[in-house]
């Protein structure tokens, strides 16, 4: 019995896998495994020998299924040890430098502004670039004959004599994401609509195609005070300068009553342009409580709802904050520009790790 013992305790010890394990377990204590074979012959002893045989076969049994147990359990360890050698990865390297390809200014000051309005608890919504007029225009209370229209320099999609589909424009501005937000999830609404707009413009501080973001905030008891103090909170952080000085300016806007214009305060001196000093401003934003008709043509109910809406120009603040004087260089593709004002692509702006 000590040689059963002896043999199977070295056999399992050197057993490559499981497969050999498994064989070992049927070879010995299997139904017909040496061990059971040995435990069947106890009929044929006598009772003196029966008691001392009995329990030494079943110790050797669990002996031999604990040592079993163990062996399996080691070579799992060692599998895992292995597979973790082979795919082990230093975690704490630095991750390797791009020197190839970089963040425009349009998309980090894009994400710079989406991070300081989440923090304010407003999330991103989305709309079209190619709209109906109905959402660009006369949802937002600019009618048909309205001067805004031609104001604005619009691209109308081009028609089939005959077609009678409702005319379609190259949106003038974020502000029919407004109209589409109120209609999908009513009030009350807290939200940015970064994205591209249109219009036929075309000089230092005007491109055909230029980026804004529209602002909505829609609850019960939302003032100008509220947009005044949501306007300086993010023009704040965004610039990371406190001495940032605005300017708002009582204004028209068709789809807001009443409505501000807020101009920064700057310098455009020796070719470089400069915030926060100097003699002029610049116009970056438009502003002002939402308009009744607006809301009832989003479907809200200006008797119970009102609130502030903002339009940013993102091409006008990135200028500012990065001392771009000329925006048509924004959309040149000249790969010198790019990787002057272009950012790294591995850091993520964010309030606490900071802007930029
Ligand atoms: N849509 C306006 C523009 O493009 C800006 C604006 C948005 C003004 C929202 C007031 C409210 O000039």
């Amino acid at each position: 019995m000590s040689d059963l013992r002896e043999k199977y305790i070295s056999l399992i010890a050197e057993a490559a896998d499981e497969a050999a394990l498994e064989a070992l377990r049927v070879q010995a204590v299997g139904k017909k495994g040496e061990v059971s074979l040995q435990m069947r012959s106890l009929g044929k002893m006598t009772p003196e020998e029966r008691q001392v045989a009995g329990p030494a076969l079943n110790a050797l049994k669990d002996e031999i299924n604990s040592a079993l147990a163990a062996k399996k359990a080691a070579l799992a360890d060692a599998a895992l040890d292995a597979r973790l050698q082979t795919e082990w990865l230093d975690v704490t390297l630095p991750a390797r430098p791009s020197r190839q390809g970089s963040i425009h200014p349009v998309s980090q000051v894009t994400e710079e502004v989406t991070a300081i309005f989440a923090e304010l608890g407003f999330s991103v919504a989305e709309g079209p670039q190619i709209d109906s007029d109905w959402y660009n225009f006369d949802a937002l209370n600019i009618p048909g004959h309205h001067p805004a229209r031609a104001e604005m320099d619009t691209f109308y999609m081009a028609r089939d004599e005959g077609d009678n589909r409702p005319p379609h424009v190259l949106r003038t501005h974020t502000s029919p994401v407004q109209i589409r937000t109120m209609e999908k999830q009513g009030a009350p609404i807290r939200i940015i609509a970064p994205g591209r707009v249109y219009r036929a413009d075309y000089d230092q501080t005007h491109t055909p195609m230029f980026h804004q973001v529209e602002g909505l905030a829609i609850d019960k008891d939302i003032s100008m005070a509220n947009l005044k103090w949501t306007l300086e909170e993010f023009l704040r952080a965004f610039f990371e300068v406190d001495a940032v000085e605005l300017r708002f300016r009582a204004s028209h806007f068709p789809f807001t009553e009443p409505s501000a214009e807020v101009d920064i305060r700057c310098s455009w001196e020796g070719g470089t342009l400069k915030v926060g000093e100097g003699d002029d401003w610049l116009e970056i934003l438009g502003s002002g409580m939402v308009h009744p008709k607006v809301l009832q043509a989003g479907g809200i109910d200006p008797d119970l709802w009102q609130g502030f809406a903002f339009g940013i120009g993102i091409d006008r603040i990135a200028m500012l904050k990065y001392g771009i004087p000329d925006l048509r260089a924004f959309f040149d593709s000249d790969l010198r520009w790019l990787r002057h004002y272009g950012f790294n692509a591995l850091s993520q702006p964010n309030l606490h790790g900071g802007l930029s």
